[in-house]
């Protein structure tokens, strides 16, 4: 229909889209432009998909190394080597460079650095090793961004009633601490943790991952009630004991894909697509971004779905409520895709297995028209991300974002990878509407992955990277991607400067 030309963040030509009630429903024109100074690019990873060395210098097993070596993932495979990245952090801080990353998103291993939380004795190789790495990102000019947690607990913690057992609030807690101590003055932007919706409701209540349990009605609320408490007391530690001497910011990454309303028309889909978004993002954010607790929606809709008078949710008290509101500096996002909803119907629910699903009462689809990854879940809807970015401005008081996950899959690792600039394209042109049309204030986005690694239940099929591994060669070398390319030109332009018109 036309183009719209921004400078610095100012709109020069006004033939810009105007939003109405439904902002996200149509992507008919592209917008350009660049972002404000200051904007931070980065690329993600997490431990076990990437170091390998499960059994190296005093690591202990995490439920991860148990249910890959019970053959539970696709091709039977593991993260034994995986990237190799515990020894190839040189190459990493190689193509992080070549890329011009401003930033760059790992996490811990937590059986590294603890082996045995129950003894709380710290393993000084896996700090030295940690302590390492991020001093030469800092001198490279690139701010470690620290995932605490994101998925790999230990293994005995597990086996001692996992995030049930109300004691590994303070195991967590033991294990923050020690990052912040060893690790704090080098490090900016923290994470508690990394999409607790996905290791607790698709590990716990799916059995698509690690430990591969399948209880939806209880695990997944019963054990995310420690892991809202364990992100809040973290925070907590770090308002008082670093926050003075470090000045840095802290934050959970959450799931954050778009549920849409199948007919933006009518109005019992607009209602199902709130209650989905509230079942997947306000199931925490509400709690730590707003009044303290669970949402209303939610809190009804598993009563109403549980057994006799006694919800599966459990209960906040007042006191905690009070100790996890406010915990958060920014609202980190993970987004991949979007999901169209209306209310269940009765043959639609009766299919459901009790539990978080059918709690919602929401019936899910896609668009079959929508291009598609690798990944079953992952559809290439550039406007939804606009749509959460937007969800979460209105819903929590425009917080500061940083987008800390996105990006799409194939399945054979081609280094010649269109499909994947064009959805990196679309989307970032989605977030700069997002922030110079709608108003919604994103500081930073993280391009998920940096390198092909091990994706999970999904093994080595699924591959995220910028940069192509060869998990059959033993050097594991580091490949460019076309990606890689166009991602290192974004970075260096802060965005898309000048006009650019769009097809389709
Ligand atoms: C909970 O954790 C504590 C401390 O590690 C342990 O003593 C207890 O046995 C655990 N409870 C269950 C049910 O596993
Ligand atoms: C806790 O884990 C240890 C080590 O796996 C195990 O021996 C013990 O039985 C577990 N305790 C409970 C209560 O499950
Ligand atoms: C709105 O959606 C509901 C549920 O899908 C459906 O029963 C109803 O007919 C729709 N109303 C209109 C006006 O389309
Ligand atoms: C649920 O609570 C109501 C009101 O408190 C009570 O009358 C009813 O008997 C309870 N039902 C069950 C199944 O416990
Ligand atoms: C690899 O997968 C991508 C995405 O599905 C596809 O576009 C491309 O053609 C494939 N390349 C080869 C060589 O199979
Ligand atoms: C991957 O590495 C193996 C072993 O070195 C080699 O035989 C194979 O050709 C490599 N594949 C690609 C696509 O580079």
């Amino acid at each position: 229909m036309g183009f719209s030309m921004l400078v610095l963040g100012i709109v020069v030509n006004n033939a810009i889209v105007v939003m109405t009630s439904s902002p996200v429903t149509s992507s008919a024109e592209f917008y350009s432009g660049v972002l404000p100074e200051g904007f931070t690019w980065g690329v993600a990873t997490s431990a076990y998909q990437t170091e390998g060395a499960w059994n190296e210098d005093g690591k202990s097993e995490s439920i991860w190394d148990r249910y890959s070596h019970a053959g539970r993932v696709a091709g039977h495979a593991t993260g034994d080597v995986a990237c190799d990245a515990y020894h190839k952090t040189q190459d990493d801080l190689n193509i992080l460079k070549e890329l011009g990353v401003k930033h760059y998103r790992f996490s811990l291993s937590w059986s590294r650095l603890i082996p045995d939380p129950t003894t709380g004795q710290v393993n000084f190789k896996a700090v030295s090793h940690y302590g390492r790495f991020i001093r030469a990102l800092k001198e490279a000019g690139i701010e470690p961004m620290v995932t605490i947690f994101h998925f790999d607990l230990p293994q005995i913690l597990e086996e001692n009633g996992s995030w049930s057992n109300d004691s590994i609030v303070n195991y967590y807690t033991q294990y923050a601490r020690l990052a912040f101590s060893f690790f704090g003055m080098d490090v900016k932007y923290w994470l508690t943790f990394s999409e607790p919706w996905v290791f607790l409701y698709l590990c716990y209540g799916k059995a698509e991952c690690a430990p591969g349990l399948s209880e939806a009605g209880t695990l997944p609320y019963s054990h995310a009630h420690n892991v809202i408490k364990s992100h809040a007391h973290a925070y907590h530690l770090y308002q008082q004991h670093f926050q003075h001497q470090y000045h840095g910011l802290v934050s959970i990454n959450l799931n954050s894909d778009f549920m849409s309303p199948k007919d933006p028309n009518n109005a019992s889909h607009v209602e199902a697509a709130e209650r989905a978004q509230q079942f997947l993002i306000g199931w925490f954010a509400n709690p730590i971004y707003g009044n303290g607790d669970y949402p209303d929606v939610m809190k009804e809709y598993v009563r109403r779905n549980s057994q006799g008078n006694v919800s599966r949710l459990p209960e906040f008290t007042e006191d905690e409520k009070n100790f996890i509101k406010g915990t958060y500096d920014y609202y980190s996002m993970s987004h991949y895709s979007t999901i169209l909803c209306e209310p269940a119907d009765t043959e639609y629910q009766a299919a459901m297995k009790p539990g978080y699903d059918g709690d919602m009462q929401v019936k899910q689809s896609i668009d079959p028209t929508w291009r598609k990854g690798a990944s079953y879940y992952l559809y290439f809807v550039p406007w939804g991300l606009r749509g959460s970015l937007n969800w979460v401005r209105t819903h929590y008081n425009n917080v500061p974002v940083i987008i800390g996950e996105n990006g799409v899959t194939d399945s054979n690792g081609t280094t010649s990878d269109s499909f994947r600039i064009d959805f990196h394209r679309e989307y970032l042109e989605a977030m700069i509407k997002a922030i110079h049309v709608d108003g919604c204030d994103v500081r930073g986005y993280t391009v998920w992955s940096l390198m092909d690694n091990m994706e999970w239940g999904h093994g080595y099929t699924e591959k995220f990277g910028l940069y192509y591994v060869n998990f059959s060669d033993p050097l594991r070398h580091r490949v460019r991607k076309d990606s890689a390319t166009f991602y290192k030109n974004v970075i260096a332009d802060n965005g898309f400067p000048g006009l650019q018109i769009l097809v389709g």
